[in-house]
Order: structure tokens, then C-alpha cells, then sequence
């Protein structure tokens, strides 16, 4: 892969090295989501439960997580259901965590979207939380999907609008449902835009409170990029539903 050609690459590089050692970050991931997943953006822990009733429970099921950062969520979800955990993302740093931190039934993989590939593995459950945005061809890698699916297996994203998606008339008019329409795929949705718009507010007083433990530690300047993350919610839920939009989509093979 050509790093440099990467959007984000090195940002998310530094962002894993220092949800790593800081103390802070972890301590407003479970303030502000209920978990910590080293989240980048709006994986509450209440969006990932949603997933848990999609986990064949009798027999040892195959989950992969795309843009799976350090795998604390697929370490949380191997916790509550026993399944083989795999994981595939572009930070080498973030793959270095989640090797170090899940060594049992997982495999971690280093690569981007549209070059890692499951020739011998077919899933009951894939999941991408905020990172369908960065395929390079989402029809392509839509594609790709359905064909690491099991018959009968789901796919399972959240999926923003607003920041580097565009905001769309509704949840059926968005570059992926759009996408999924041209295929003839099925898909379920669900509207958490007002979750969403509450967790911001969450995650603007989790950091707040938590302002002199990441000064502390030399964060500052991640201390800062969390609270301007939040000011999507400097306005009225009403005002900020129409720039803003979260849904999940479910997708059965
Ligand atoms: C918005 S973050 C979401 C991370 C995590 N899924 C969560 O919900 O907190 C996007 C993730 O995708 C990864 N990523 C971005 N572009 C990628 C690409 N082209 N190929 C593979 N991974 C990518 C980033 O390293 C990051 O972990």
C-alpha cells in the first residue's frame, strides 16, 4: 500500500500509539461510550450490543471486524459469544495492539480496504463501524462483502452522514442504500441519529471532566481534537438533524 496516498494514515497511526499508553483516553472511552473500544467517532456501547443477536451462539461463529483498529470490539464481542475473532485494518500500530491483546481464536491482519482478501474463510457476521467512507470503490467493496458472507450471514454497519459522507434526503437515499438498491441487495435501517446527537453531548462533558488527566499526561492536543469532534452538537437536535444523519444497516446473504 502507498501510505502518503492514504487519507488519515498517519493520523491514525499516532491516534492507536496513544490509545495505547494514555490512561486519560481510556477512562473517557468508558465515561463517554460505556466501553472502551478505543473509539475514533460513535461506536456506544449500545450500537455494538446491537450486534450480539446476529452471533450464532451453537456453534464457534467466524466475525470479522473491517477497520477493526486496536479489536477491543472484537474482543469484547469474542467475551460475550465465544466467536473466532478477525480483524483487518490500515494502522500497523493498531494491528500491533490487537495481536499483543487477543492472541486466542483471532487473526489480525494488516491491510487496506480493496487488498485484503478471505479466499478460505466464509463469515456469519461482518461488521464496519465508520469505515465504509474509506473504500476506495464502495460498490466494489460491497461486493467483496457479500462474498466473504455466509449464506444467511449478516453484515452489519454504522454508517454516518454529515462529516465525510454527505448528508442525503434519508436514510434511503444514502451513497451506501443507493449502492445496495443498484444490486438488488436487501437491507433493514435503523435511524440513530438522536443516540448519536446524545452521545456527542456525552462525549463533550466526558472530556471536559477529564481536561486535567490528559494535561497531565501531555494529551493536551488530543484533549482539544475530542471536544472539537463534538461541535457538530453546538446547536438543537432539530437544527442539527438536518447536517447530520447515523444509521445502522443490516444486510442479510
Ligand atoms: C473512523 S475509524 C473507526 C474505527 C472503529 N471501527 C471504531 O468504530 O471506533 C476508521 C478506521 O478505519 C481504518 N481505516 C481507514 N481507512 C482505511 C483503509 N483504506 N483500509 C483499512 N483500514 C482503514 C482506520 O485506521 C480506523 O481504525
Amino acid at each position: 500500500m502507498e501510505k502518503d496516498d492514504l487519507l488519515f494514515y498517519n493520523e491514525y497511526e499516532q491516534f492507536y500509539l496513544m490509545a495505547k499508553d494514555s490512561e486519560a483516553f481510556k477512562h473517557f472511552c468508558r465515561k463517554a461510550f460505556g466501553e472502551d473500544f478505543s473509539q475514533d467517532g460513535f461506536s456506544d456501547v449500545s450500537q455494538v450490543d446491537r450486534i450480539i443477536p446476529f452471533i450464532p451462539k451453537d456453534k464457534k461463529a467466524h466475525i470479522l471486524d473491517i477497520g477493526c483498529g486496536n479489536g477491543k470490539l472484537l474482543g469484547y464481542l469474542q467475551k460475550k459469544t465465544g466467536a473466532y475473532i478477525y480483524g483487518f485494518d490500515y494502522s500497523g500500530n493498531a494491528i500491533k495492539t490487537a495481536k499483543e491483546l487477543y492472541e486466542k481464536d483471532s487473526e489480525f491482519t494488516q491491510g487496506c480496504i480493496g487488498e485484503v482478501d478471505y479466499p478460505e474463510v466464509k463469515f456469519d457476521v461482518i461488521i464496519s463501524m465508520d469505515t465504509m467512507y474509506f473504500a476506495p470503490d464502495m460498490s466494489a467493496f460491497v461486493d467483496q462483502i457479500m462474498k466473504w458472507l455466509k449464506k444467511g450471514g449478516v453484515f452489519f454497519t454504522c454508517y454516518q452522514e454529515g462529516d465525510v459522507m454527505p448528508k442525503t434526503a434519508d436514510e434511503n437515499t444514502s451513497v451506501l442504500a443507493m449502492i445496495l438498491k443498484d444490486k438488488k441487495i436487501d437491507y433493514d435501517c435503523i435511524d440513530i441519529t438522536k443516540e448519536s446527537y446524545d452521545l456527542l453531548l456525552r462525549k463533550r462533558e466526558a472530556a471536559l471532566s477529564l481536561k486535567e488527566e490528559f494535561v497531565k499526561e501531555g494529551n493536551a492536543e488530543w484533549f482539544e481534537m475530542l471536544v472539537a469532534q463534538t461541535d457538530y452538537a453546538d446547536k438543537p437536535f432539530d437544527e442539527y438533524k438536518k447536517e447530520m444523519a447515523r444509521y445502522i444497516y443490516t444486510v442479510r446473504a
